[in-house]
């Protein structure tokens, strides 16, 4: 089977010996990383994070993905401020079905090309009480879409002038093939009202379950405090592997390593795309992350059975709406599949939509 549907890297992103080494180091180096410790995270790798965000290390919250982070978010904002969750349609799939779990009213606001559109937001939030606003502004997944410079302006006026918390989700910023990266929302906002979300999943490797919160401090200390009630203290270990690998200067190359060896994915997609589909279909073209968004001529549901007979599958596009939308989209994985599994799966793709 072909993939088009693991949202993950390939193999080869993931540096094993790198990643022993820095274990190996982190652990010898400080046996403290083998004890319980602050909820919030390893020290050094908060005190990191927050010089490169320009907080104190307090706002910032260290915890296992960027995922385990958003359950304690929602968590804390439906307690503290009963009210819709406002999100992207389409948006990532999980978010969803914690959110279903935790019974938030969902409420999805429609994006185009240029990601959130801004009306739609400020018609969604005149309508009545709003928990908070859950966005991928970049290179979102499913979409692969970007949040416009201007754009990102209009959502922080908005969330300033409805007093309305944002959830700023960004896995995916640095991974960036080409362009300028614009503006983050927090940057933007200042950071009272947006909380801004990362992982170290996509840059470093999605096993050692290293995300980060840097939230206000009161919220920093709430998430802190869930994070301890649920597991007492996060993995030290993994944390301080990953802070190994930044002290020791071998972040960015490792990083320029994974653009490299994903761009030419994305490329391979975009080409085998534009050789098979042209005129029969559209897609994004983004210009970072690991998916884009195709929309297709016929119902998603039955392309993705005939595909999996087929021996290509991907993830069609209604999975990811809170409400009805997506029937004729599908959203393609390129960072897993290999650069002539894609040309192949691309091509099976083409061949049953022309039948
Ligand atoms: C938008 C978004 N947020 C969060 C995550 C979760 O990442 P992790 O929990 O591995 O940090 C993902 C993973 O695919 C994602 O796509």
């Amino acid at each position: 089977m072909i993939s088009f549907a693991r949202g993950a890297p390939a193999p080869e992103c993931l540096d094993a010996e790198l990643l022993a080494d820095c274990a190996r180091a982190a652990t010898v180096g400080d046996r403290s990383v083998l004890a319980y410790g602050p909820g919030g995270g390893y020290a050094p790798l908060r005190e990191w994070l927050g010089r490169r965000h320009g907080v104190e290390p307090d706002r910032v919250v260290v915890t296992n993905g960027g995922l385990q982070g958003f359950v304690f978010y929602a968590e804390e904002l439906l307690a503290e401020r009963p009210g819709r969750v406002l999100v992207e349609a389409p948006t990532y799939d999980r978010p969803l079905k914690i959110l279903a779990r935790l019974g938030a009213d969902v409420v999805g606001v429609a994006m185009d090309g240029e990601g959130l559109d801004p009306d739609a937001l400020e018609r969604e939030l005149g309508v009545g009480e709003t928990s908070f606003v859950y966005t991928i502004p970049t290179f979102q997944n499913p979409s692969g879409r970007t949040l416009s410079a201007p754009r990102r302006a209009r959502v922080v006026e908005l969330a300033r002038a409805h007093g309305v918390p944002v959830l700023e989700d960004d896995p995916y910023g640095l991974v960036r093939y080409e362009g300028e990266a614009p503006p983050s929302l927090h940057e933007l906002e200042g950071g009272e009202l947006v909380t801004y979300a990362s992982s170290f999943s996509k840059t470093v490797a999605p096993g050692v379950r290293v995300g980060w919160f840097v939230a206000p401090a009161p919220l920093a200390a709430r998430i802190e405090a869930r994070a301890v009630s649920n597991y007492i203290s996060p993995p030290f270990l993994t944390q301080a592997t990953v802070f190994e690998l930044i002290d020791r200067g071998a972040f960015q190359p490792n990083l320029e390593r994974i653009v490299g060896l994903l761009r030419a994915r994305r490329d391979s997609m975009l080409e085998a795309l534009e050789r098979e589909l042209t005129g029969r279909a559209s897609w994004s073209e983004p210009e970072g992350g690991y998916f884009l968004w195709v929309d297709v001529p016929t119902d998603a549901a039955d392309l993705l059975a005939r595909s999996e007979a087929a021996g290509v599958t991907f993830v069609k596009g209604a999975d990811f709406y809170a409400g009805e939308g997506g029937g004729r989209a599908a959203r393609l994985a390129f960072s897993y599949a290999s650069s002539s599994e894609i040309g192949a799966g691309v091509s099976t793709l083409a061949a049953l939509l022309r039948s």
